[in-house]
């Protein structure tokens, strides 16, 4: 997608050396762009872990490019294999929730498993990370023109009026390599002339929304409004949203879907209203192995500070404000699960579906 007019994706391999591999640093947007160089597993490590970049999508390309440094790292001798391994498990503890790091990791050592001689593991993990790039943005863009037919269909219905979508946190091109998945369609229907307006949840407590939504809106020029968390069912009492899309950290086969804390109360307030509630994930986000995400996901905890502390602007310096009482006992759980039952459908890489398991595998037999 475009910055100041100029096609970037979120990670990439250095254009003069590809033992480096460069990443927006997501931490200093809206109000500064600076990249960051990664040279080593650990630091791709704390990356994802301190969330220097984030969102489903782009850890699982950044765990992809996270092997691959170690392979460039490790010992050239019998303790390759093992160093590899270790890599493998510090990326796949940084962050629980979103599957497409555990799916991505698993996909570099498949890849790798049985290659004899160390210089052709090191070019196939170099590829295998490419790879997995390239196949999210090109499954995010191909959701795009799935998901745009819901926004072109409710457009027709309103005789080419507004069409306004709701979005919680960010599920955008910065939360994976290219497009997005819930911004895809946005994206796709904006640039066929169709009128979109986005009401962009703040979602508090880390402000993906406000900062980094709010961001990609304004750079490719799509209309938006930012609301605080808690606006979304008051607007949709009041016939201000015509659809909700969000992205997912993991979904079951079965339709449940993970994403960011507070996506469940936007479904429970969109069922009330009848209003349709769409989560728009590539493949790569569905844990095949889970049935119930409700009792089976695991919901990360983080530290009590983001919910304590706020950072913005201040006289030109980014500057970290203390919230609350000093001493406040805080809660921090990452993400919530949305019931399938309360999903209209699914926007996947292969076409849109109903939340459920007969019609999820209808579009992945494969997965039979
Ligand atoms: O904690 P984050 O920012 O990595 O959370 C992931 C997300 O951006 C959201 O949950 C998003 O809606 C999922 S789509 C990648």
């Amino acid at each position: 997608m475009n910055i100041n007019g100029k096609a970037f994706r979120t990670i990439w391999v250095k254009s003069d050396d590809e033992k480096v591999i460069q990443i927006i640093d997501q931490r200093y947007l809206p109000h500064q762009f600076i990249t960051e160089d990664l040279c080593t597993v650990d630091q791709m490590a704390t990356a994802i872990k301190d969330m220097h970049l984030r969102g489903a999508g782009l850890i699982g390309a950044a765990a992809g490019f996270g092997i691959y440094l170690a392979t460039l790292e490790a010992p050239k001798d019998n303790s390759f294999d093992q160093f590899i391994l270790l890599a493998a498990e510090k990326l796949i503890s940084t962050r629980p929730t979103a599957v497409n790091l555990v799916w991505a990791v698993n996909k570099q050592m498949e890849a790798i498993r049985n290659v004899h001689h160390i210089s052709d593991k090191i070019n196939i993990a170099f590829n295998t990370a490419n790879e997995i790039a390239d196949s999210d943005a090109e499954y995010c863009r191909s959701i795009g023109k799935h998901g745009y037919k819901i926004i072109e269909e409710i457009s027709k219905n309103k005789n080419g009026a507004t069409v306004n979508i709701l979005t919680h946190c960010n599920a955008g091109w910065l939360a994976f390599v290219d497009y997005g998945s819930a911004t895809s369609p946005i994206y796709a229907a904006h640039k066929k002339g169709i009128n979109v307006h986005v009401w962009v949840d703040e979602t508090r407590p880390r402000n993906q929304g406000s900062s980094l939504t709010a961001w990609e809106m304004e750079q490719q020029g799509v209309p938006y409004t930012i609301i605080a968390d808690n606006t979304g069912g008051h607007l949709m009492q009041h016939d201000m949203v015509d659809l909700v899309i969000v992205g997912s950290d993991r979904t079951t086969p079965t339709g449940d879907v993970a994403n960011k804390i507070g996506t469940y109360l936007k479904a429970l307030a969109a069922k009330d209203n009848n209003i349709p509630f769409y989560a728009a994930l590539p493949s790569s986000t569905i844990d095949w192995q889970m049935e119930d995400g409700i009792r089976e996901i695991i919901i990360e905890e983080r530290n009590g500070d983001e919910v304590k502390y706020i950072s913005g602007l201040c006289e030109g310096e980014i500057k970290k404000v203390l919230l609350t009482p000093v001493n406040s006992k805080v809660a921090n759980y990452g993400f919530d699960v949305t019931p399938a039952r309360l999903i209209t459908g699914i926007i996947t890489e292969r076409g849109v579906c109903a939340a459920n398991k007969t019609s999820i595998l209808n579009l992945f037999p494969e997965k039979k």
